[in-house]
Order: structure tokens, then C-alpha cells, then sequence
């Protein structure tokens, strides 16, 4: 597994213009500032020798090397997700290889239902800690040398950036939460049980992506900002049926305000 990982590495390290040490999964939420890098290499993950192969038909995504807000960066359009059929070997394989070549920072997005009864359809939560409730932790098995066995997960979403995103929020007036995000493996939204039971736990958001990319980042020492848009409500008085449509609808709403977020932190970070 390492030696693949120092292999993919190795690879890209041929191919990158620049020697970025900012990453961002463009997850839901995030399309838009797709557009706004300035693209110098663009490559599809079909050609990125071990990467996952996509599950489904067409491409499953490219890696970007290019500028946001004149730093360097490297974006990762599409990601793998759990329910899809990846392992989680191959759903955490890019952040590994992100860290052997030099990134230190990674920020992630995602669209999540709240499980908070004071979040509201649309509005935007600052990740300030997660729950695994995927059936499988990736770091299981085999240590790979990038970090230590057992890591400390303290701090999984950096208190930093964090207090960053909250001062740019304030600046510019838009509205955040801070939450715990919840994982499960997905593919089904939850029952009212479900929602109910989540926010007894802990969790103010229950997703179905962003936790085992998380880990294994930290694994490596990599420090962490997430963002999530609350695209529906569980778990409240009345059960309201939730369509992939209303979730995508809910993001494209609140996204121009987390890509506003979002560019000004990997500019001040
Ligand atoms: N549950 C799980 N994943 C989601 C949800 C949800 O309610 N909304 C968007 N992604």
C-alpha cells in the first residue's frame, strides 16, 4: 500500500507546475470555485497510475494544480465516496498522496442534513468535530508509515482556521454555525429514528462523506478546515420527505456564500 502511495507520488511530482501545500476537495458546495482557479495542469484521474478506478461510467474526476487568490493549489474535482463501492483504502488513497507531495493544509465541503433544531435549510456549519459512524475506521490494518499507530484526534478540525473562518464570516456578514458532522456509510438519508438518535449523540449534521478523508489527514499531519450546507432538517416534529433534488437545490442556494468563505481563507491561510 505505501509503496503504491510513494509511487502515485513520485508520478505527479512529474507532472505538477508548482509545489503546493494547500489542497481543497471540491465537494458539494465548492463547484463554483472550480472556476475560479487558474488552471495550469489538469489531470484525470484515469490517468493517475493507482488511483481509484470510478465505479460508475464516465470519469470520476481530475486533480487541478493551479492559483486561487495568487497561491498555489491543488484541487481535487470529484471524490469517492464510501457508498459508492470504494474501500476505504482507495476513498482516503488521494489524501496520502497529497501528503507525500507536500500539502499541508486541506479544506473539504459537503452538503448535510441538520440534526440541530436551530440550523435552518441553507445555512452553512463550520465543522468543528466529527463522529465515525461509517462501519469501518481507515486507518484499520497495517500502520502506514506516514503517521503513528494509534493518533491523537483531538483536534481534527484545526481551532485556527477555524477562528479564521469565523472573523471572514463576521467581515463579511454571512451567517455561520459551528457543528459536529456525523457520517454514516449513506446511501440512504435517515429515518426520523435515525435523525432523532444522531442528535442524542452529538452530531448537529449527519453526511455521508468527508470523516475518512479527515482521519487519514490527520493521520499524516495534515490540518483540517470543513465546511457543510445544511440542505434539510431530520429528526424535528413533523417527518418531511428529502429528494437528492431538494439537497442539490439547497446547495446551489447557499453556495456563492461558502465559496466566499472559502477563497478568502486559502488566501489568508
Ligand atoms: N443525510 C445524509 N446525508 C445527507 C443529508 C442527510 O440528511 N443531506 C445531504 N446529505
Amino acid at each position: 500500500m505505501y509503496e503504491r502511495i510513494l509511487e502515485t507520488a513520485k508520478w505527479l511530482q512529474t507532472k505538477m507546475p508548482t509545489h503546493p501545500e494547500t489542497a481543497i476537495i471540491l465537494g458539494t458546495g465548492l463547484g463554483e470555485l472550480s472556476k475560479e482557479i487558474e488552471k495550469e495542469v489538469i489531470i484525470p484521474y484515469e490517468e493517475i497510475p493507482n488511483f481509484p478506478v470510478s465505479t460508475v461510467e464516465g470519469h470520476a474526476g481530475c486533480l487541478i494544480f493551479g492559483k486561487l487568490g495568487g497561491k498555489d493549489i491543488l484541487a481535487m474535482e470529484g471524490r469517492f465516496h464510501y457508498y459508492e463501492g470504494y474501500s476505504m483504502k482507495e476513498v482516503t488513497f488521494p489524501i496520502r498522496v497529497m501528503h507525500e507531495i507536500g500539502i499541508k493544509t486541506l479544506f473539504v465541503s459537503n452538503a448535510a442534513g441538520g440534526t440541530n433544531p436551530q440550523f435552518g435549510i441553507g445555512d452553512l456549519m463550520i465543522i468543528t468535530d466529527q463522529i465515525n459512524f461509517m462501519p469501518e475506521n481507515p486507518l484499520r490494518g497495517a500502520n502506514i508509515p506516514q503517521g503513528p499507530r494509534f493518533p491523537d484526534m483531538g483536534h481534527a478540525y484545526d481551532p485556527e482556521l477555524i477562528a479564521l473562518a469565523d472573523e471572514i464570516a463576521a467581515e463579511k456578514n454571512i451567517l455561520v454555525r459551528h457543528g459536529v458532522y456525523l457520517a454514516t456509510q449513506g446511501p440512504t438519508y435517515e429515518t426520523p429514528a435515525e435523525y432523532r438518535m444522531f442528535a442524542k449523540w452529538g452530531g448537529d449534521a449527519v453526511g455521508m462523506s468527508t470523516v475518512p478523508e479527515v482521519i487519514v489527514a490527520r493521520h499524516c499531519g495534515i490540518r483540517c478546515f470543513g465546511m457543510s450546507i445544511i440542505t434539510d432538517l431530520g429528526g424535528m416534529a413533523e417527518v418531511v420527505k428529502i429528494t437528492h433534488e431538494d439537497v442539490q437545490k439547497a446547495a446551489k442556494e447557499a453556495q456563492p456564500r461558502m465559496t466566499e468563505i472559502m477563497r478568502e481563507m486559502i488566501a489568508r491561510s
